[in-house]
């Protein structure tokens, strides 16, 4: 018989555990960190199955360069397969998953993020426009507004104002997946019913305008000099273009194209919002580093407005861990787990680990100017051959409108916003509000 060296953790039922892991993570992985230590485990229906947590660095280390064909990430995101497609880069492993990461990396590159940014510069000037002197702002809301607007256009390439008005408001449904439509999709028959229905279609006609949109790109004579993400991926692999990945993968199937495009969408809309929106509401409270922010936005000091936004992500984790599920028994860090266990380095324990960033509870975003931060302990992408596909996007993105926010306004904030699951990001619970003022031009 095999002997297992499982980590000690909370005796509680799992159905109780499932509920807090799920409702309070926030709350109890400290908690259970504080009374354990750096590794524990958690039993979680359904199953009950078990969850390893890991928070020390080298740990995180040995399982983001584990063998991926033996730590498995697509399985624990299968929930959101109805959604994003069974091709979906997020939800497939070993040789599906290398294809589809290889065949989307190239629409990520350095050359492609700056070919980017000019729209989405336009984009957020287009949303700053619109605010006043003396506004208060919702600014989940308008954060969610602007990062939309960024993958419609930036990432589907769409331009058109009337096929944007009706585009919006059907993906704006379609990324509302709370847990009641979560149920639907593991007991399909409930798809029948309102509310369960209306969600249904409107995700059909999304589809139907997403393949129509992949069908006239396909056709469309000005590929090459169009610069969204779409465009990049059909151009990638089309031997007519001699933009393939370098060897004989085919391209991106119709079905596969759709697939990597929700996907995009679910995995980079909310998550870069809820970012910027953390980021608003520290700079809102903190009144040195917002006027250092200002003069960096003045004076295109980029790297600083990006250091706010990674100091932000690290203070607020918008994903607070990542999973992969063992394949066979397998030893990580000295202990023998046994096949099916999840294993999940803790995005939040480590962010919050006194050795990885001194006074970790403080908003300092001078820690990611020149220093550099140790690898493993600042992990708010996660890591390995999986690491998420947008974190220069999403960097970008958010320099960009932090930048086209402070040359126009100072804001304030008050109180700690608190912590909320929301879909599947952290957000602040209150949507972050904060108060404008007009800076003198
Ligand atoms: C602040 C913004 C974002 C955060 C915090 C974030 C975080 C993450 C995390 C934690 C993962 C899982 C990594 C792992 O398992 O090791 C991930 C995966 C992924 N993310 Fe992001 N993400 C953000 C923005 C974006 C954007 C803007 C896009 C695209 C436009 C994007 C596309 C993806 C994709 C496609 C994956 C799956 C990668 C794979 O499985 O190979 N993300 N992201």
């Amino acid at each position: 018989m095999t002997a297992y060296d499982i980590p000690a953790g909370p005796k509680i039922s799992p159905a109780r555990m499932t509920w807090k892991f799920l409702r309070d993570r926030a709350g109890t992985i400290p908690a259970f960190h504080e009374e354990f230590g750096d590794t524990f485990s958690l039993r979680i229906l359904p199953g009950p199955r078990t969850l390893v947590v890991f928070s020390d660095p080298a740990d995180i280390k040995e399982i983001f360069a584990a063998d991926p064909s033996q730590f498995h990430a697509g399985k624990g995101n299968e929930i959101l397969k109805p959604v994003m497609g069974e091709h979906s880069v997020l939800l497939t492993d070993d040789g599906e998953h290398q294809r589809a990461r290889k065949l989307l990396m190239p629409a990520f590159s350095g050359a492609s993020m700056r070919a980017y940014q000019p729209l989405v510069e336009a984009i957020a000037k287009v949303e700053v426009d619109s605010w006043h002197d003396g506004d208060t702002l919702v600014s989940l809301d308008r954060m969610n507004a602007i990062t939309l607007d960024v993958i419609l256009q930036v990432v589907f390439g769409v331009t058109d104002e009337s096929r944007l008005a009706v585009l919006r408001p059907k993906v704006n449904r379609m990324v509302n997946i709370d847990a009641k439509m979560l149920l639907a999709w593991s007991y399909p028959k409930l798809f029948v019913l309102p509310p369960w229905r209306g969600y249904f279609k409107n995700q059909q006609e999304v589809d139907k305008l997403l393949y129509a949109e992949i069908a006239e790109r396909r056709a469309a004579h000005d590929l090459d000099g169009r610069d969204d993400v779409l465009s990049r991926l059909l151009r990638v692999g089309d031997p007519s273009t001699g933009s393939g990945t370098g060897d004989s993968d085919e391209p991106l199937t119709d079905a596969e194209m759709r697939d990597q495009l929700v996907t995009l969408l679910l995995a980079g809309h909310e998550t870069t919002a809820s970012a910027l929106s953390w980021t608003l509401h520290e700079l809102g409270r903190n009144p040195e580093v917002h006027a250092q922010a200002v003069t960096a936005a003045d004076t295109g000091d980029d790297a600083y407005l990006e250091a706010c936004l990674k100091e932000s992500m690290r203070l607020h984790p918008i994903i607070d861990f990542v999973a992969r599920t063992l394949q066979s028994d397998q030893v990580v860090a000295g202990r023998r787990l046994p096949r099916g266990t999840t294993v999940t380095p803790s995005i939040m324990l480590s962010h919050s680990r006194e050795s990885n960033f001194a006074d970790s509870h403080l908003f300092k975003p001078e820690r990611f100017v020149g220093e550099k931060i140790a690898a493993n302990t600042w992990i708010p992408f996660g890591g390995g051959v999986r690491r998420c596909i947008g974190a220069a996007f999403s960097l970008m993105e958010g320099t960009v409108v932090l930048r086209e926010v402070l040359q126009r306004y100072e804001v304030t904030a008050d109180a700690v916003a608190p912590n909320k699951l929301r879909n599947i990001t952290n957000v602040p619970a209150d949507k972050a509000p904060i108060r404008l003022t007009a800076r003198a031009v």
